[in-house]
């Protein structure tokens, strides 16, 4: 099965050109930027750079990365980006995904990514046969870490000032899932 996906109220599928506005403007947001690559000057060329970058088939090849779109039906607009998902191949272990997810400021605290995360999972582990999927979150980002937490990764670790990230050392918590722990988890 390739894209997209659908949960409970979620289409999942690439990022297109037609999100690229409410992409950006979401990242130029300080809240949402704040632990993430990018800064609050984020522009609409970036992203395009972004849209050009992204893999043609359904996955990015290893060393690679693409952005689902995370999308909502509106009665008056359509389909609404409220998020987005990024999946990252490991360049020397293909069957590891790493994933990243953002949300608009006025889509969070109401499950969606949780929701989108749950259904990318299953798709990665149940169809794209992934051996491991990781996350990892900067220690400070309180949301990050209850949202890993909440899916069921594992905590892995922690890298103690291991990354030098927008002027200072910061600490990463990593967290992983296991195929065969994916398969032996609670319904
Ligand atoms: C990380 C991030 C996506 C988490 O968003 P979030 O809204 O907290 O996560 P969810 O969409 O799963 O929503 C869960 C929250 O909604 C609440 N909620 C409300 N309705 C819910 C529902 N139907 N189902 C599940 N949770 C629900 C939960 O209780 C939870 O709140 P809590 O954490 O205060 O307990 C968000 O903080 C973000 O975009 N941050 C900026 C980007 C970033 O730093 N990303 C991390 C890079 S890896």
């Amino acid at each position: 099965m390739t894209l997209p996906i659908r949960s409970s109220r979620l289409l999942i599928r690439m990022l297109s050109a037609g999100e690229r506005d409410a992409f950006v403007a979401y990242r130029r947001v300080a809240d949402v930027a704040r632990y993430q690559t990018w800064t609050t000057d984020y522009s609409a060329a970036d992203a395009d750079a972004l849209l050009a970058d992204q893999p043609r088939a359904h996955l990015p090849t290893p060393g690679g990365w693409m952005q689902l779109a995370l999308l909502i039906s509106e009665p008056v607009d359509g389909e609404l980006l409220v998020g987005d998902v990024a999946v990252g191949v490991d360049a020397a272990q293909p069957a590891t995904y790493e994933l990243g997810v953002t949300l608009a400021p006025a889509h969070q605290g109401q499950g969606y990514a949780q929701e989108a995360l749950t259904a990318v999972i299953a798709w990665l582990m149940g169809v794209q046969g992934a051996h491991r999927v990781v996350m990892q979150g900067d220690a400070r980002n309180d949301a990050v870490l209850r949202l890993a937490r909440r899916l069921g990764l594992r905590h892995e670790g922690s890298v103690l000032e291991g990354d030098w990230f927008k002027g200072e050392w910061t600490t990463l918590e990593r967290f992983a899932l296991l195929r065969r722990e994916w398969e032996a988890r609670p319904r």
